[in-house]
């Protein structure tokens, strides 16, 4: 059974992952910051015909987290085939280029950047283990710096100076690392979910989280022949 760590799995798009995955006879472990409610939340997904969840306890900003993460992970397989880093956070409002409070910015960073790059190099060794790894950091539109370059482009208004940026970082990460691994079997992409509604946006998402999760699961299962240090979205290829 070929298994898959999903941070942030616990609600909004990575939840929906969790049970792409499950429905496609995945072993999935469940990265929960709060693990109590993982547990429960698990008894409902079995209960609703979703098998073989495994909740661990994960936050991504803190690294003993990460640490054990990987242990719990270790104690049920050695091959870990599929990551997909979703946890984000979108951080306070408002986050105007000429005013934001840089704390702000750096939590921001600290998970959807840094957090991504340490849970990465933690689940490097169990996936070089599988025969087809792969990686999928969910990435954004307002991460592309060409399309805030297009006043036609629908969102491009959208310039705050954290979550953007940050999710801009986390594709050059992308681009480097899937160069790095460029002569082994990993792809490792940067997948824009889509506008997607969650709490994240206030359910304002014009699509359903099954939109996000199915397009996830395509690019986290993508065979040999598919691309790798791409930024991809449902229309394909975007911009940098
Ligand atoms: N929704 C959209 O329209 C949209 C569009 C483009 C990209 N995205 C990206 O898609 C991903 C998922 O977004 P979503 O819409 O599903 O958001 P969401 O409903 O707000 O869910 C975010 C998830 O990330 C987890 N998380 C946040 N900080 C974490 C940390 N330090 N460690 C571990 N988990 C953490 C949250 O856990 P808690 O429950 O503990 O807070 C939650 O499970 C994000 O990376 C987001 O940037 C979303």
């Amino acid at each position: 059974m070929k298994t898959v760590l999903i941070s942030g799995g616990n609600r909004g798009i990575g939840l929906e992952t969790v049970k792409k995955f499950s429905k496609q006879g995945y072993r999935v472990f469940l990265g929960t910051r709060n693990y109590e409610k993982g547990l429960a939340l698990n008894e409902e997904l079995r209960q609703s015909g979703f098998l073989n969840v495994i909740p661990v306890a994960l936050d991504i900003t803190d690294q003993a987290s990460i640490h054990e993460a990987r242990q719990a992970i270790e104690k049920q397989t050695a091959v870990l085939d599929v990551l997909v880093n979703n946890a984000g956070i979108r951080g306070d409002q408002p986050q105007t280029p000429s005013s934001v409070n840089l704390d702000s910015i750096k939590s921001i960073f600290e998970t959807n950047f840094f957090g991504s790059i340490v849970l990465t190099q933690a689940m490097l060794p169990l996936l070089t283990l599988s025969s087809e790894p792969r990686i999928v950091n969910v990435s954004s539109e307002l991460a592309s710096l060409t399309l805030h370059d297009n006043e036609d482009w629908k969102f491009y208004s959208f310039k705050d100076a954290g979550y953007g940026p940050s999710k801009t970082a986390l594709n050059a990460y992308t681009v480097m690392l899937a160069y790095e691994l460029r002569h082994t079997a990993f792809k490792v992409n940067a997948v824009d979910p889509g506008y997607t509604a969650t709490d994240f946006n206030g359910y304002k998402g014009t699509q359903h989280v099954s939109d996000a999760a199915d397009l996830i699961f395509k690019y986290a299962t993508i065979g040999k022949s598919g691309p790798t240090g791409q930024f991809l979205s449902k229309e394909g290829e975007l911009p940098w």
